[in-house]
């Protein structure tokens, strides 16, 4: 302590302005102590006030309820407003309220079959199986494609509706069991139904993405992800998740739009150019695969997405057209002359 007096006096004196006694220093170091002594304790005070009140102030992911802690509208009332109507709303809530749809995300899922015919514990049975991101490049339903630990999920057809994790044994020749089920659902407030305010998650929940470190478990993810509308390169959204075989052109939006011209799409060019550009949104690997809509420059996913938004966003405009006065032809005598 007596050192930092002797330097502030040096430099006080170096600089040339008066010295001033050590003992007027003592004070005011004393004085400047004490006022960041209580400082501290008002931080100290602050911070347990705030945690006794903690809520939407925490931006912090809740370590136990994770991203489903953060209530998102408290923050962006401005986009649960933007999706609070129309079509492309209900669509999602559907999407959100079908838990087999949101464990299917979470569980890396890339294909869904209700009546697939595997072998489960040494026996084989008709079960309704999603199959995850590691049978990307094998054939579904011919197991000599498989590799030791690719994990499936089989429903749980008598118990509790949950889906267990299976993974595929190559000299057993049979899924194994590990115990592990899951059912996810976006119900944060238990109500029942899946509401707008909580429907974020269906699109911006690091979990369902298998993306990691993230601060906020918040990601960015686009309509022509692999496993929302599918793009150019992948279509990994199951229609039959939906129940619903009229949505085989819902799941593959992106690749019917990227297909070349003469075939569907008048629009390829627009996608396909769109596409050849980064975005601002890390792409991060989804269950360690690089996304098929990633930009060129890697590691961004592309703007592909802005095409999609480009028509299913209703872009308001009020226009105030003035018309010109029309031309009577009533002077039959009125001086030729050039029109401007
Ligand atoms: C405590 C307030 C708060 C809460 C709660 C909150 N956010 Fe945010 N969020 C922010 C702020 C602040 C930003 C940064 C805005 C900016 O960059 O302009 C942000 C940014 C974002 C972004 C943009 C990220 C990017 O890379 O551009 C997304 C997506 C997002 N939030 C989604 C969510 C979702 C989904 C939830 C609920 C799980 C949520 N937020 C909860 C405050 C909040
Ligand atoms: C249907 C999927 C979907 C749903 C549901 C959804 N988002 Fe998004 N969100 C997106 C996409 C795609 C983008 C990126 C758009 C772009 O390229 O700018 C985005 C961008 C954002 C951004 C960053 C852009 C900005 O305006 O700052 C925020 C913040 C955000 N979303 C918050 C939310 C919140 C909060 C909810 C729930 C009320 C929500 N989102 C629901 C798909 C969705
Ligand atoms: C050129 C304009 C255009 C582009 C670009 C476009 N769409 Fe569409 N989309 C339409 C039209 C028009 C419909 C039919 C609407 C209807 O029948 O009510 C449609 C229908 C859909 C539907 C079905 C809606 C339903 O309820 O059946 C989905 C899902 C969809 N589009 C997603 C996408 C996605 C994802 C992209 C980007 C990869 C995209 N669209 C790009 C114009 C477009």
């Amino acid at each position: 302590m007596k050192a930092a007096y002797v330097l502030i006096y040096i430099l006080q004196t170096e600089r040339g302005s008066s010295p001033i006694s050590e003992l007027s220093l003592m004070r005011i170091l004393d004085a400047a102590l004490i006022v960041s002594g209580v400082a501290i304790l008002a931080i100290y005070a602050v911070l347990s006030l705030s945690a006794t009140f903690a809520g939407v102030h925490t931006i912090e992911v809740n370590a136990t309820a994770g991203p489903r802690g953060l209530p998102c509208a408290q923050c962006h009332p401005y986009i649960r407003d933007e999706l609070g109507a129309g079509p492309a709303l209900t669509a999602h809530l559907r999407a959100a309220n079908n838990t087999n749809y949101t464990t299917y995300l979470a569980a890396g899922g890339i294909a869904y079959n209700s009546t697939a015919n595997e072998s489960y514990n040494g026996a084989v049975q008709l079960r309704p199986v999603v199959y995850s991101v590691d049978f990307r490049d094998d054939t579904l339903g011919d197991n000599a494609t498989y590799d030791e630990g690719d994990a499936a999920y089989f429903y749980n057809t008598t118990g509790n509706r949950t889906w267990e994790k299976a993974l595929w044994s190559v000299t057993g020749g049979t899924f194994s069991p590990t115990g592990v089920t899951s059912r996810e659902s976006l119900d944060l407030d238990s109500s029942g139904t899946v509401e707008a305010g909580e429907a974020c998650l269906l699109c911006h929940g690091a979990e369902f993405f298998g993306i990691d470190g993230t601060h906020t478990k918040v990601v960015v993810r686009a309509c022509d992800d692999d496993r929302c509308h599918g793009n150019a390169n992948r279509t990994w959204n199951d229609y039959r998740l939906h129940g619903n075989e009229s949505y085989l052109t819902v799941v593959s939006a992106g690749k019917h739009l990227s297909t070349p011209p003469g075939n569907y799409s008048v629009h390829e060019t627009f996608y396909n150019r769109s596409s050849q550009n980064n975005s601002s949104y890390a792409d991060g690997a989804p269950f360690g695969v690089t996304g098929g809509n990633a930009g060129p420059g890697g590691g961004y996913i592309s703007q592909g997405h802005w095409t999609c938004l480009g028509c299913h966003t209703g872009v308001g405009a009020a226009l105030n057209i003035t018309q010109p006065t029309p031309f009577p032809h009533s002077n039959a005598s009125a001086s030729r002359q050039r029109y401007l």
